[in-house]
């Protein structure tokens, strides 16, 4: 493991409150599979969206004794409370004032908890803010390159997508040869020089296709890669993929983008249908969606395309402003039909 960052030893430590937003994020090519100690399995590149976020103030009484207390949108979460002080213990090395006094934390989304957008990546991801915003008052300042980076180093160690969540843009988790200073222990920007206009300017309206408890965790998920005979095959396809993704990013080659993007989401949701045991993570809403895109794409030639998480939701994928009509009007009158209460939560990724 890194030392590059422990934390100094001379602190003074003082009750402050502090406060943080962090948004989610959604990836083209996908983490899945990890080793000990939040170390990915394969390179990873997201988009950051703009408007899904995380809004969380945390209050740090010092000299009390550890202990953490969690409030959601005004509710108090035990559970999540419990995550979180497991998860100060954990990275304690890194931050060595943390475990020296009591935290009150309040969070809330901006976006429906039902919706299955990465609430983890946020969340993390604003704790993590919030941490350095605190190690910066009590350690001494560091750049601000070397805060978001060492935030984005902490994100990881809650949830693996997080640290993709500290910057807006593209942005790539994990080693890779094809993007200069990756790494697997935090995310950096993907190069702007890199990326063709195209692609700064991109839409993810997501369909709530199934709102409700997700059937398999993301850590769940992660761990039945360990026994998938597939798995090495597949972190091998992600490495690979990065290949192709560079020179779309680089062309904005859209015919390509599409094809690689969903064959990413399609892969993730074949693994888990060849984990033992196996986990079918679409709904009949899913395939009717899916399989409308494809004929809209082969009708019209427009550009609306899907990625997936590891749930039943649609991200629908389209550069641009503002849907042109016939994008939007087949989202209205076929699409969202498919939705649990016509559901869509509506984001942009431009930068
Ligand atoms: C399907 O980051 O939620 O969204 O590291 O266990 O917290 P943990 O997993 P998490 O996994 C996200 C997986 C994914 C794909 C991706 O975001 O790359």
């Amino acid at each position: 493991m890194t030392t590059q960052f422990i934390g100094k030893p001379d602190f003074t430590i003082s009750t402050q409150t502090v406060s943080e937003s962090c948004p989610s994020n959604i990836a083209l090519i996908k983490y899945w599979g990890k080793y000990a100690d939040q170390i990915p399995a394969n390179p990873s590149i997201s988009y950051t969206l703009n408007h899904c976020k995380t809004n969380t103030s945390m209050e740090f009484i010092a000299g009390e004794t550890f202990s953490v207390q969690t409030f959601l949108a005004g509710n108090e979460e035990v559970k999540f409370a419990e995550k979180i002080e497991k998860y100060f213990r954990n990275i304690e090395q890194y931050l060595p004032w943390i475990l020296q006094g009591k935290y009150i934390i309040r969070t809330e989304n901006t976006f429906p908890h039902s919706s299955g957008i990465a609430s983890s990546a946020s969340g993390f991801g604003a704790i993590a803010k919030c941490l350095m915003k605190l190690d910066d008052t009590f350690t001494g300042k560091i750049s601000e390159d070397e805060s978001l980076r060492k935030a984005s180093f902490l994100a990881r160690l809650g949830s693996g997508s997080a640290c993709r969540s500290l910057y807006n843009g593209l942005i790539v988790w994990g080693e890779t040869e094809e993007v200069e200073g990756s790494s697997d222990l935090f995310a950096v920007p993907y190069p702007d020089t890199e990326i063709h206009e195209v692609f700064k300017n991109f839409n993810d309206w997501v369909l709530l296709i199934h709102e409700g408890q997700k059937s398999v965790s993301s850590t769940v998920g992660h761990g039945l890669m360990k026994t998938n005979p597939y798995a090495e095959r597949r972190f091998q396809e992600a490495r690979e993929n990065f290949v192709p993704m560079k020179e779309i990013l680089k062309t904005g080659d859209m015919d390509r983008f599409i094809k690689l993007v969903e064959h990413e989401a399609l892969t993730l949701h074949a693994m888990m249908m060849m984990s033992e045991p196996a986990f079918i993570l679409m709904k009949t809403g899913t395939l009717e969606v899916i399989n409308k895109i494809w004929d809209f794409r082969r009708e019209t030639g427009l550009p609306l395309f899907f990625t997936l998480d590891a749930g039943a939701n649609v991200h629908l994928l389209f550069p641009g402003d503002d849907p042109e009509d016939q994008i939007r009007v087949f989202i209205e009158t076929e699409l969202l039909r498919h939705t649990q209460k016509n559901g869509v939560v509506k984001d942009v990724m431009r930068f």
